[in-house]
C-alpha cells in the first residue's frame, strides 16, 4: 500500500491513511486479491461470442474446489477491451497466467488523482480561431473522482442534441442528470454508486479541459477572471473511477473498456501512481493502447512526485504524458515584519489584515512542555496557550498552523520549499514562506524583545520567471523504456478558478489542446495529434532540463500547424512491443491481428521508433555512437523544403542525413537519419541534450534530443 502516495494535495487533505477498499476476501482460509486478467484486443465480433462466459470457464479451470467463478469474478471487460478482474489465491493467479490467450495477470493497484489565465498564457484566448461545429462535434471522455453535473461550468445553454456519433449513457447514480454538455456519466465504485463527485478533482480537470466560459470566477476574492475550458463548445463524458480512498485499476480499465465503445475523441486521465509498472500491468497503458487503436489520443498526467529522477509514472509512447509547468499569475501573501522587512509567503490567505502589526513568537519560544524539534513544528499539545494567545505562530511543519490556531493565535507561518504543499487554506491568516526568508525572520525574531508582525491578504503577481516546471511534477528518464522521452512536455499545472495545482491540472489542459487540433484536423491520428502538439511547444528555461520538460510548453495556436508529423501507426507501436521484448503470442492478442515479431527482440531498434523526441541511454565511461531513423509526413504546404539545425551542444557532435528535406505533395513521406557521437563521460546520470530543429521558413519542428549517460546504478 505504501507503494502509492497522493498525487494531489487536494487530495492530501482528504486523505490522512489511505484505507484499501473490499480489494480483499479470504474464502477457505486463503487471501484473495483482486486481480485483473488482461486478455488483450477484443476481435470476435459473432453474436454467440460472449466474453463474460468465456471468462467464467477461463476461471472455472482455475479456482479451487467449491469456489464459483461467479463469486471470484469483479468485472467482464467486454466493449473495447477483452479480460477481467477477479479475485484470486496466488496459485490462481500463477495457474491463470499460463492459459492460452492470457498476456497478463497483475494486481489491481490503488492509484491516485493528481491534481484561469492559463489559457491566455498558453495564447489560447477567447478570440482565438475556432470551429465550432466540429468542435460541437468533439467528445472529451473524462476518467476521474466524477463530476458535479450542477456547475455553472457544464450547463448546456446554447447546445444540441449530442452529436450522432454518441453511443454513450448517462448512468451517474442516484440523483444525477446529464444534459446536452455533459452528455454521460458512468461510475465504477460499488463503495459508492454514483458519478457525483464528493472530492472535486474530477469536476475541476473537466472544466479544464472542457468547460463554459464562467465570469467572474476567483477564490476568495483573489485572481479574478474568466474560468473557462480549453475547447467550451466540445461535450463532456464523465466516468468515476476515484473515491477519497484514490482510484482502482479494476475500475480505470473498466472506464476505458467503455470510454472507447461511447465514441469519445479525447480521453483524460489525471491519475496515476508513485511508480512506472511494465506497459502489460498497467491499465492506463492498456486502455490507452486499445483508445489509441480507435483513433484516440489519451492524455495523462506525469504525476506529482518530482523533483526525483525517474518518477515518471506514466511510460506509454501512445500516452500523452505531461508535466506541470507555472504561469505568469502567481499568488502571493507578504509578511510585514516590525523592521519594516517583508516577507513573501507562497499560500493563499484570504483574510484581510487590519494594518496592525501583532506580537509574533517561534514555536520554539511558545512552548513550555515539548522538546526543541516538536516545539518548533508546533507539533500537537505543543503550542503553549498563555504563549501564543494573540499572537502570530511561527512553525517549521504546515501542520502546525492547526495546533497554533486551536492555542489562541490569530496567524501561523509556515516554512516550505515545496510549492506544492502551500496551498492549503487555513480558516484564519497563514503565511507560508521559503527557507531564505525564515532565516530572515529568525534573524529578527532574535533581534528585538518584542517582535510584531503583520500577514497580508493574498494578491496576484506577475511572476515573469514563467514557465518553469513545478517542483513536484515528475521526472523522467522513462524507466520502462528508456527510448522514449517522458514526460512528453509541459502545460500549466495551475488554474485560477480554484487554484488547484498539481499535475493534475496540466493534464486537461494538453487535453483541451488536443481537442482543439482535432477540430481542425478530424482525420488526424493520434500519434499525428501529439507531434503536432510537441513540435510546436516552446522552448523552457534551460534550467528545467528535458526530463522535466520534454519538448516543452504547450502552444495551442502553434499546434494547428505543425508543418511536418512524426506519425506512428498501430503497427509501428506493435513493433516497439516487439522489439520491447513481447513474443508473437503476446503480441497477437494484444493487437487482436496477425502480426509477427523477430524471433529476438531487438531493443537496439527502440530508438528508431517514430517519436517526436530522440532518447538514448549509454553506459558510463564509453564512447557512443547513436543513430536515430526518423519518418516525417508533410502536413503543411504541399511544396515545401525543410532544412535543418541542431542547437550546439560541445559534449556531442551531431549530424542529420540528409539536411534539406523537399516535398512535392501533401501526406508525402521522407526519412532522415539523426547520428549523435560524444567521448567517454565518466560522470553516471549524466543528462546531455539538444534540439533538432526543421524549419521551411514557415513551420518550426522542434524535437529534444538526449543522450541519458547511466549504468543504472545510481
Ligand atoms: C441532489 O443532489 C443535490 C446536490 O447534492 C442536492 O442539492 C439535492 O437536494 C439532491 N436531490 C435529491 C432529490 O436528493
Ligand atoms: C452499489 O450497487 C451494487 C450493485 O447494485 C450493490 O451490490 C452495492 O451494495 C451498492 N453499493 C452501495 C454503497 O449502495
Ligand atoms: C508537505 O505536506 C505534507 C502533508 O501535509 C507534510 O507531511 C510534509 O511535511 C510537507 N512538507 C514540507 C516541506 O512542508
Ligand atoms: C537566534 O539566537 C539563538 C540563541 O540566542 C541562536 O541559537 C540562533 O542561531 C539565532 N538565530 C539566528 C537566525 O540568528
Ligand atoms: C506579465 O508580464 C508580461 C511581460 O511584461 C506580460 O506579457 C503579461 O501579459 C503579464 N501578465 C499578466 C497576468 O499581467
Ligand atoms: C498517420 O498514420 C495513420 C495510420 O497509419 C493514417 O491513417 C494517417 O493518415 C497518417 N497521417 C496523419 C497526418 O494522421
Ligand atoms: C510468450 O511470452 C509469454 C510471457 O512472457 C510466455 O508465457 C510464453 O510462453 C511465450 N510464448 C512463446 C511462444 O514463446
Ligand atoms: C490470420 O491468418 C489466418 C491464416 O492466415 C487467417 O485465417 C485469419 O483470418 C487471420 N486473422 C486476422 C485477424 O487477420
Ligand atoms: C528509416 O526508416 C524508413 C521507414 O521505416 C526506412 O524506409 C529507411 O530505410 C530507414 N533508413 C535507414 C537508414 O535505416
Ligand atoms: C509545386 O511546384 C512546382 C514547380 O514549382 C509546380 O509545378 C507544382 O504545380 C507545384 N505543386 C503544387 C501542388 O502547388
Ligand atoms: C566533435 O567533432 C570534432 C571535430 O571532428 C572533434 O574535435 C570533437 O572532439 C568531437 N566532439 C565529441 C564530443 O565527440
Amino acid at each position: 500500500m505504501d507503494k502509492f502516495t497522493p498525487f494531489s494535495f487536494v487530495f492530501m487533505a482528504a486523505i490522512i491513511s489511505v484505507t484499501m477498499f473490499s480489494s480483499f476476501s479470504t474464502v477457505n482460509g486463503d487471501d484473495r486479491k483482486v486481480h485483473i486478467v488482461y486478455m488483450g484486443s477484443l476481435t470476435e465480433e459473432q453474436p454467440e461470442y460472449s466474453p463474460t462466459s468465456l471468462h467464467l470457464s477461463i476461471l472455472q479451470e482455475v479456482l479451487g474446489d467449491g469456489i464459483s467463478p461467479a463469486n471470484s469474478l469483479v468485472r467482464s471487460y467486454k466493449r473495447s477491451i477483452n479480460g477481467f478482474a477477479a479475485k484470486l489465491t496466488d496459485r490462481e493467479r500463477q495457474n491463470l497466467a499460463l492459459k492460452k490467450g492470457v498476456v497478463s495477470v497483475f494486481p489491481s493497484r490503488i492509484l491516485h488523482p493528481q491534481t484561469t489565465r492559463s489559457w491566455d498564457f498558453m495564447g489560447l484566448t477567447e478570440k482565438a480561431k475556432r470551429e465550432p461545429a466540429v468542435e460541437s462535434d468533439t467528445i472529451i471522455g473524462v476518467i476521474d473522482t466524477g463530476i458535479w453535473p450542477e456547475s455553472e461550468s457544464f450547463t448546456d445553454e446554447g447546445f444540441g442534441p449530442p452529436p450522432k456519433k454518441w453511443k454513450g449513457a448517462c448512468r451517474g447514480g442516484r440523483n444525477f442528470t446529464c444534459n446536452n454538455k455533459l452528455i454521460g456519466a458512468r461510475y465504477y465504485l460499488p463503495e459508492i454508486n454514483s458519478t457525483r463527485d464528493i472530492v472535486g478533482h474530477g469536476t475541476h480537470t473537466a472544466s479544464t479541459a472542457a468547460g463554459n466560459n464562467v465570469n467572474n470566477a476567483n477564490f476568495y476574492g483573489i485572481a479574478q477572471g474568466i474560468a473557462r475550458g480549453g475547447v467550451p463548445s466540445a461535450r463532456i463524458a464523465a466516468y468515476a473511477v476515484c473515491d477519497v480512498n484514490g482510484c482502482t485499476d479494476v475500475a480505470i480499465l473498466a472506464a476505458f473498456d467503455d470510454a472507447i465503445a461511447d465514441g469519445v475523441d479525447i480521453i483524460t486521465v489525471s491519475l496515476g501512481s508513485m511508480f512506472s509498472v511494465d506497459i502489460k500491468e498497467d491499465s492506463i497503458a492498456i486502455g490507452s493502447f486499445h483508445a489509441m487503436e480507435r483513433g484516440i489520443l489519451t492524455i495523462n498526467s506525469a504525476g506529482n512526485s518530482g523533483p526525483y529522477s525517474s518518477s515518471v509514472s506514466s511510460v506509454a509512447p501512445w500516452l500523452l504524458t505531461v508535466a506541470a509547468n507555472t504561469i505568469d499569475r502567481r499568488i502571493i501573501d507578504k509578511v510585514v515584519l516590525g523592521n519594516g522587512k517583508t516577507l513573501i509567503g507562497n499560500s493563499v490567505n484570504s483574510f484581510k489584515s487590519n494594518g496592525k502589526k501583532v506580537p509574533i513568537v517561534f514555536g520554539k519560544s511558545a512552548s513550555r512542555s515539548c522538546l526543541e524539534s516538536s516545539a518548533q513544528s508546533c507539533d500537537e499539545n505543543c503550542v503553549d496557550k498563555e504563549l501564543a494567545k494573540g499572537k502570530i505562530v511561527v512553525c517549521t511543519e504546515s501542520s502546525g498552523a492547526k495546533v497554533a490556531l486551536a492555542a489562541g493565535a490569530v496567524g501561523s507561518i509556515t516554512v516550505t520549499d515545496i510549492v506544492s504543499n502551500v496551498s492549503f487554506v487555513e480558516p484564519f491568516p497563514v503565511s507560508a514562506i521559503n527557507s531564505k526568508g525564515f532565516v530572515l525572520l529568525l534573524s529578527y525574531l532574535n533581534s528585538t524583545k518584542n517582535p510584531r508582525a503583520e500577514i497580508l491578504k493574498s494578491e496576484a503577481v506577475n511572476d515573469t520567471a514563467a514557465p518553469r516546471v513545478a517542483e513536484f511534477s515528475s521526472r523522467g528518464p522513462n524507466s520502462i523504456i528508456p527510448e522514449i522521452l517522458k514526460p512528453d512536455l509541459s502545460a500549466p499545472g495551475s488554474t485560477k478558478y480554484n487554484i488547484l495545482s498539481g499535475t493534475s491540472m496540466s493534464c486537461p489542459h494538453v487535453a483541451g489542446i488536443a481537442a482543439y487540433v482535432k477540430t481542425f484536423h478530424p482525420d488526424w491520428s493520434p500519434s499525428a495529434i501529439k507531434s503536432a502538439i510537441m513540435t510546436t511547444a516552446h522552448p523552457m528555461n534551460i534550467k528545467d532540463g528535458v526530463f522535466a520538460s520534454g519538448a516543452g510548453h504547450v502552444n495551442p495556436l502553434g499546434a494547428i500547424h505543425p508543418g511536418l508529423v512524426y506519425n506512428a501507426s498501430k503497427e509501428d507501436y506493435i513493433q516497439l512491443l516487439c522489439n520491447f521484448g513481447y513474443n508473437t503470442t503476446t503480441v497477437r492478442s494484444i493487437s487482436g491481428d496477425n502480426s509477427t515479431c523477430p524471433k529476438a527482440p531487438k531493443k537496439s531498434s527502440l530508438k528508431d521508433h517514430n517519436y517526436p523526441a530522440l532518447a538514448a541511454r549509454v553506459l558510463p565511461s564509453k564512447a557512443f555512437k547513436i543513430k536515430f531513423n526518423r519518418t516525417v509526413t508533410n502536413v503543411g504546404r504541399a511544396n515545401s523544403t525543410y532544412k535543418v539545425k541542431v542547437l550546439a551542444n560541445s559534449k556531442l557532435n551531431i549530424t542529420v542525413a540528409p539536411e534539406v528535406l523537399s516535398f512535392k505533395s501533401l501526406k508525402e513521406k521522407q526519412s532522415f537519419v539523426v547520428t549523435v557521437v560524444g567521448g567517454k563521460i565518466k560522470k553516471d546520470n549524466t543528462v546531455l541534450s539538444s534540439f533538432l530543429v526543421w524549419s521551411d521558413g514557415t513551420h518550426r519542428v522542434r524535437s529534444p534530443i538526449v543522450v541519458h549517460i547511466d549504468s543504472g546504478e545510481w
